[in-house]
């Protein structure tokens, strides 16, 4: 849902080339979070002018327009230089060179700015501006914000008060929705500000010195105009040029680095809307919160709050990322999609890892520990995802109410919010998000927190938003999942609330016999996943000469299957374009049932679990129109006439069967996308993290 990516040196000499590349590497890291277009800002030949380069398509669309500009010096050096770049996916504005980021305040450039996220009163602004004579370029939200920071920083030009912390207040107390934001100004030399309201971004340091970290927790401000409407009336005091000593505006600040001895440093600031942009520099980084301001000047990182008053400090801390850069590459898979598949039997482990033990049955969630007994009163447990996390929890949903007794409800995300769901002070919420930034279930996170109840994160991504403001949670230590297409961390996510069900039933000596069943066969999961992968060449066979010609798939199954077909649909469509439906087996003769067909390709999960009986007779009312469905069946089932198609799993307890059944869905999806021409890894229309509603 768009990447940012800001780069800095100061007193570090670097070439142009060096940093172009640098910008284009950092934006190659983000492409999965939207690839429509491209575009970057780095520093001119001139004293205070920058240059823009924007283009439609991938980033290495950009790189080839950058090869071709002939007059571009590369090998001319900077020993301070501040740039950014951007990848875009469209929300406003079709995807085109004019909706490309950055967008720029007027011709000389004076403002840039790059942005993730939705400026949802961009309109109004765009309006007064637009009254003030400001001519915009582009359909897009985003630039209103360039323009209106020229507009702000014009009216208060003289004012020795006004520096880039001050305006960029002024210019995010206008902006209503989310944001994460670079800005860059002729008017601010070496100067970067970065900021963030709802979208995520973080800030890697780079520096051979030692630091000392010294905050103030301080505020600075600009009283102006406190909202949209009022900005058009105010505006004609805007206009009037600043009295210098103007009583509104007072100024503090607070200097995050200082070298040891006080002295200017080399540094090297890289911003990135997530970490793995910046992991290849450094593994040193600081997480903004909404509504900081990241000023960078002569070197120094300074951090301020938009309000003196909201009870927040400014104190941040750096962390050390836990990513080996190893995890972000490819290779030798031919993309991250299939690499993610192929690494489910770690990953998985990886979830469990210091968490389960498998010699006295138990579950340790170190997250949750706190919170059991809390939990276990609770009244119901709600949750609350979107796609694939989605049905992670209808795939947990049935074993989390055997083992807990307690209801359990599930909800998508917008749904929940539309439906403006009661929620109350003895709920426990579970939210579930690989990105930990889907705008959708945070916006429900909030929802939640306002009404009292107990918030739990279930993520793949610490110093993620979801991780962040929930009172507690479970992450996924899946590693990063790059491919748009959701695979490992759905099986990981499938681990993680079994053994929160498994944790929070550990009271319930009715349930020991189970909850060894179960634990015994996540200690066996790796070997069947591997079992299971062993598969792939039937599967490539299967999408080749049986599927990959056909316009629809249904894919059906009943209980813990049932979220099988939906993820596996979600898959094949999402990748390889072609229609999938999850049906519910039990609803078939109330409609679906009237699909079915000589002609229409249906997969069927028949796995051995006690409703195979009921699946049996599925498989019946389809065979009797005719229907030759595929069957994904448990590798000792000799039920099956020998002309029926098969792909045959591993056999494991019915709580986790699900995470056996999903794998072919998922090879055969990516064989699919593959025969399509699809760009696996780039999927039309799609972006890997929604960080907008
Ligand atoms: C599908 C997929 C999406 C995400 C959904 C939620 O393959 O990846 O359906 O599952 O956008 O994203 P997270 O889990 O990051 O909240």
């Amino acid at each position: 849902m768009c990447g940012i990516f800001g780069y800095l040196n100061y007193l570090v000499e670097k070439d142009r080339r060096y940093i172009v590349d640098t910008l284009l590497a950092g934006l190659s890291r983000l492409e999965y979070r939207g690839y429509d277009s491209a575009g970057i800002a780095i520093d001119g030949d001139g004293e205070n002018t920058a240059l823009v380069y924007r283009e439609v398509g991938k980033v290495a669309a950009l790189r080839k327009k950058i090869a071709d500009d002939k007059g571009l010096d590369m090998d001319k050096t900077f020993v301070s230089h501040t740039s950014f770049a951007h990848t875009r996916w469209a929300t406003h504005g079709q995807p085109s060179e004019r909706n490309s980021h950055p967008h720029r305040s007027d011709p000389k450039n004076e403002f840039l700015v790059v942005h993730n996220g939705i400026i949802t009163n961009y309109k109004e602004l765009r309006t007064v501006l637009e009254k003030k004579g400001y001519v915009f370029e582009s359909d897009t939200d985003t630039e209103c914000i360039a323009k209106l920071a020229k507009y702000l920083f014009d009216s208060q030009k003289g004012s020795k008060a006004l520096t880039f912390t001050a305006l960029t207040k002024a210019v995010i107390k206008e902006l209503e929705g989310a944001f994460a934001l670079i800005l860059k100004s002729s008017q601010f030399p070496n100067e970067i500000i970065a900021t963030r309201r709802g979208s995520p971004l973080l800030i890697g340091v780079k520096t051979a010195k030692k630091l000392k970290v010294d905050f103030v927790d301080v505020e600075f401000g600009m009283a102006d105009a406190q909202n949209a409407d009022k900005l058009a009336e105010e505006s004609e005091n805007l206009l009037t040029p600043a009295d210098p000593t103007h009583p509104k505006i007072h100024r503090s600040q607070s200097r995050a680095f200082l070298s040891e001895d006080g002295m200017p440093q080399p540094i090297e600031y890289f911003l990135a809307s997530d970490p793995s942009a910046i992991v290849e520099h450094t593994k040193r980084v600081l997480y903004l919160e909404d509504d900081d301001i990241a000023h960078i000047d002569e070197g120094d990182l300074h951090i301020h709050r938009l309000r003196r008053d909201d009870g927040i400090s400014a104190i941040r801390s750096i962390q050390t990322l836990e990513m080996e850069i190893a995890e972000i590459m490819k290779g030798s898979f031919d993309h991250f999609m299939q690499k993610e598949i192929y690494e489910q039997p770690e990953s998985v482990v990886n979830t469990m890892r210091g968490r389960v033990n498998f010699d006295t049955h138990t579950v340790n969630l170190g997250g949750l520990k706190s919170y059991l007994s809390t939990i276990r009163r609770c009244r119901r447990i709600v949750f609350v995802a979107c796609g694939t996390s989605f049905h992670s929890c209808i795939a947990t949903r049935a074993i989390f109410e055997e083992l807990t007794e307690i209801p359990v409800s599930v909800e998508l995300a917008s749904d929940f919010l539309d439906r403006r769901t009661p929620i109350f002070r003895d709920d426990v919420c579970v939210f579930v998000s690989q990105s930990g930034e889907t705008a959708d279930t945070i916006l429900a996170l909030r929802y939640c927190l306002e009404r009292g109840a107990l918030c739990l994160g279930v993520t793949n991504t610490v110093g993620s938003s979801i991780s962040r403001e929930t009172h507690c949670g479970v992450h996924l230590n899946a590693g990063p999942e790059i491919g748009v297409a959701s695979t490992k961390a759905y099986t990981s996510q499938f681990i993680a609330l079994v053994m929160m069900a498994l944790q929070l039933s550990e009271d319930r000596i009715s349930m020991a016999a189970r909850r060894k069943l179960i634990i015994d066969e996540l200690h066996e999961l790796p070997r069947y996943i591997k079992e299971t992968l062993a598969l792939d060449k039937e599967l490539q066979t299967l999408a080749r000469d049986v599927l990959h010609k056909e316009k629809s798939l249904l894919i059906m199954g009943r209980g813990a299957q049932h979220a099988t077909c939906l993820e596996g649909a979600l898959k094949i469509k999402e990748i390889s374009y072609m229609h999938s439906e999850g049906i519910l087996a039990g609803e078939l003769k109330h409609g679906p049932l009237a699909l079915i067909d000589e002609n229409m390709p249906v997969i069927l999960i028949m796995t051995r679990d006690s409703l195979y009986p009921k699946v049996q007779s599925a498989l019946q009312q389809v065979t009797a129109r005719k229907g030759a469905p595929i069957i994904i069946c448990n590798t000792e089932d000799t039920s099956l006439a020998s002309s029926t198609r098969a792909i045959r799993v591993p056999s494991t307890v019915d709580a986790l069967q699900g995470i056996i059944t999903v794998i072919p869905l998922q090879l055969l999806s990516y064989h699919l996308a593959v025969l399509n021409g699809v760009d696996v890894d780039f999927p039309r229309n799609l972006a890997k993290s929604v960080t907008v509603e």
